[in-house]
């Protein structure tokens, strides 16, 4: 058997506890979580859920298949309960799509780090197309077709296309004209597309415009979302999946039911009950949501303010809680201490100051490039009163607790770049 890694987000994660519970004071920027208390009636959902302990349906209760169905259909995305799938975490899910859909992967570079392992564990090869200069989360157009007729040329065949909405590691979100020429591409090109949505409730302004593939190319077009993001939920493992409608969607779908039940059975029961009840968005979640994204705005670009300032190449951040300097401009500088590429940066950050990020070529960058990301949802407190506190202040990044943390940042980087 082959010796397989883990994650190098996990990985990192874990090795920052380590050295945090040493007593060493660091700033953790690597690991993309919402540090957010969980919301009280959601608590409340999950205790009143433990009574159920019988296994149910493989892809969900009708219940909470509905409630998924109305989330989507409020998002112009008319959906039936039969579309669509729960299960532990959109992880599996993809995972899933990955190994009942034939044919290799394209995929953003850079990208959240576990689409391309995910393709390599279902025997597929993964291709990352650079993205464009405004936004990741999607391949360049151009560049996409080149690549697709250089894979097969040498004899792969793309039929997959992710895409991810807000994007995770860049903090932006693709426009609808971008989405538009993409699905433009996956027909011509008879790509699925696997849109990841899990950002989807955390669009900064909420006057910015959000197009999935899903209305533009239906029938090929299938969407992830999950509750780890936006209800800072991560380790409850709530994810979903629609399906496209149709007998390719069906094909899919019922593939991915017969993995589910191989792998996984179905979701926990007590987290069925709470996904019904989010996903049916009484007014409090929608009030949750909203206040979720406002922060997670505010600190971003705060961040990203402290990126430019020092002289780095930085996308404004839009959506999700990331941003994805680039320090090309400061090579020099940082040359004369050492720093080269994307692990010289990640390590000088880390011996240096303190500061954990995680690095471009962790998410297939080029490793020579002097990029990393860094999550910014980790900046909201220790304590659950402080974290509180982030949700509730009308500008959050002046609490002290907060500010302490940014001065830090600012410092270091000045330091890092003079
Ligand atoms: C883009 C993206 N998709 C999916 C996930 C995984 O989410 P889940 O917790 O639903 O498995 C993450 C988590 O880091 C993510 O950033």
């Amino acid at each position: 058997m082959t010796a397989r890694r883990v994650s190098p987000n996990l990985l990192l994660n874990q090795a920052v506890a380590r050295r945090q519970a040493q007593g060493e004071s660091l700033v953790h920027l690597g690991f993309g979580e919402a540090r957010l208390p969980v919301f009280a009636p959601l608590a409340a959902r999950l205790a009143a859920g433990s009574a159920h302990n019988a296994y149910g349906p493989v892809d969900g209760g009708s219940e909470v298949r509905e409630a998924v169905a109305g989330y989507f259909t409020r998002r112009r995305l008319p959906t039936t309960s039969d579309q669509v799938v729960v299960a532990p975490g959109s992880k599996p899910l993809l995972m899933a799509v990955q190994l009942v859909v034939p044919g290799d992967v394209m995929i953003p570079r850079p990208a959240w780090n576990t689409y391309a392992p995910q393709a390599a564990l279902a025997g597929k090869r993964a291709f990352g197309v650079p993205i464009p200069d405004d936004c990741g989360g999607v391949p360049d157009p151009a560049r996409l077709r080149q690549e697709i007729r250089a894979a097969r040329v040498l004899g792969h065949d793309p039929r997959i296309l992710v895409l991810t909405l807000p994007d995770n590691p860049t903090g932006t979100l693709a426009g609808p004209e971008r989405i538009r020429e993409l699905c433009a591409i996956a027909e011509e090109e008879d790509l699925l597309i696997v849109s990841d949505e899990i950002y989807r409730d955390i669009v900064h302004d909420p006057a910015t415009p959000f197009l999935s593939p899903a209305e533009v190319a239906p029938h090929r077009t299938v969407v992830s979302t999950g509750l780890s993001k936006t209800l800072a939920l991560g380790g409850w493992r709530i994810g979903a999946m629609r399906f496209p409608e149709g007998d390719r969607g069906r094909q899919i779908h019922d593939g991915v039911v017969s993995a589910a039940s191989e792998v996984w059975s179905t979701l926990a029961a007590p987290m069925q009950e709470v996904a019904a009840y989010v996903y049916n968005e009484p007014p409090e979640i929608t009030a949750r949501l909203a206040a979720s994204a406002r922060l997670h705005g505010a600190v971003a670009r705060r961040v990203h303010g402290i990126m430019t300032g020092v002289g780095a190449e930085c996308r404004p951040p839009t959506g999700a809680f990331y941003v994805y300097p680039d320090f090309e401009p400061l090579r020099g500088t940082l040359a004369r201490k050492g720093i080269t590429d994307s692990l010289s940066l990640f390590e000088h950050l880390f011996d240096e100051y303190g500061i954990v990020v995680l690095a471009g070529h962790q998410l297939g960058d080029d490793e020579r490039a002097l990029r990393f990301k860094a999550a910014t949802s980790l900046l909201y407190g220790a304590t659950r009163a402080e974290q509180q506190a982030a949700l509730d202040a009308a500008d959050p990044v002046r609490l002290p607790h907060i500010s302490a943390v940014l001065t830090r940042i600012e410092e270091s980087f000045v330091k890092l770049t003079s």
